[in-house]
């Protein structure tokens, strides 16, 4: 088996490789210093895949990425590769699932159409929709991010646990179940893509510290939300754990009264606290 790590997943490519004692291909991401001077992205493999079971290891995000993967999985293909399983560690794009208005693109669905031109499979993690996996034309898998995280917060003295939505009520369970830590949810509203309200609640966290778990961290809106209401209601410590880190606009003034904020390696970020190399190690040796 041979691992290949796009430019959004060097790093968490190189944990998997060691996991998996598998044989890694460097690749160039660059043909001059600087690159392309329009922002064009150039890939070059340099090492044999021929007849090789090959794991590319890419995000896809931000948009560069995409085209990336493309190139990076078309460049493995006409190198003879045998089998390719694409791990998409944050599935970029993959938060538009329906077609809220007519003539809407489904994004989620066409980045799973042209993925599966030159991968055999997909494994992704900690996904916004795990129906999207569907519209997949190959077998498409979610590995759970959330182990990682519980594994971090159970040696981070932390005593309760918040899902700040309903969406994020599956990862508080399975984060509670690892770390052994008690949960409870809000509910929101999103008012914008910047704007939530969260419906008011009692929660029992007096004293206490607490980790606000989510999926995904974004613009930090939804944190900051939860986080002042668990201030207000006496909660002396506040921790941000997400599994994809994206911290995009003022992420970083609505995370400042956060006490610790912490991130997983499938988006590379100054919070990538946990790895998740040993998920998706355990993840592609099922495969078979
Ligand atoms: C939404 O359902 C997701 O689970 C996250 O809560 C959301 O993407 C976070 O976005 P933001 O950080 O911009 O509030």
């Amino acid at each position: 088996m041979k691992v290949v790590g796009g430019s959004a997943s060097v790093c968490l490519a190189k944990e998997i490789v060691q996991e998996l004692s598998a044989g890694q291909v460097d690749v160039t991401f660059e043909r001059h210093p600087g690159g392309f001077p329009d922002g064009e992205r150039y890939v070059r493999l340099l090492g044999s895949v021929a007849g090789q079971h090959v794991v590319l290891v890419q995000t896809t995000h931000p948009d560069s990425m995409i085209v990336e993967f493309f190139l990076l999985a078309d460049a493995i293909r006409d190198a003879g590769a045998a089998r390719l399983t694409a791990v998409v560690p944050y599935y970029g794009y993959g938060r538009q699932d329906k077609r809220f208005l007519d003539g809407e693109a489904i994004s989620a669905k066409t980045l799973a159409k042209y993925i599966a031109v030159d991968c055999d499979e997909l494994l992704t993690m900690t996904i916004h929709n795990p129906e999207i996996l569907k519209t997949f034309p190959i077998p498409a898998s979610e590995v759970s991010g959330m182990r990682a995280i519980g594994r971090y917060l159970k040696s981070a003295k932390v005593d309760f646990l918040l899902a700040p939505d309903d969406n994020a009520i599956r990862f508080a369970k399975e984060a509670s179940a690892i770390a052994n830590i008690p949960w409870d949810h809000l509910q929101k509203e999103r008012v914008d893509s910047y704007t939530v309200r969260m419906m008011p609640k009692k929660l029992n966290v007096k004293g206490k510290s607490v980790a606000i778990v989510d999926d995904v961290i974004s613009t930090g809106g939804t944190i900051a939300t939860a986080a002042k209401e668990l201030r207000s209601q006496g909660a002396r410590r506040v921790i941000a754990a997400c599994v994809h880190g994206l911290f995009v606009d003022n992420a970083g003034g609505n995370l400042k009264d956060c006490d610790d904020v912490i991130a997983t390696d499938t988006i590379q970020s100054p919070h990538t606290k946990v790895s998740v190399a040993p998920e998706f190690a355990a993840a592609i040796r099922a495969l078979g």
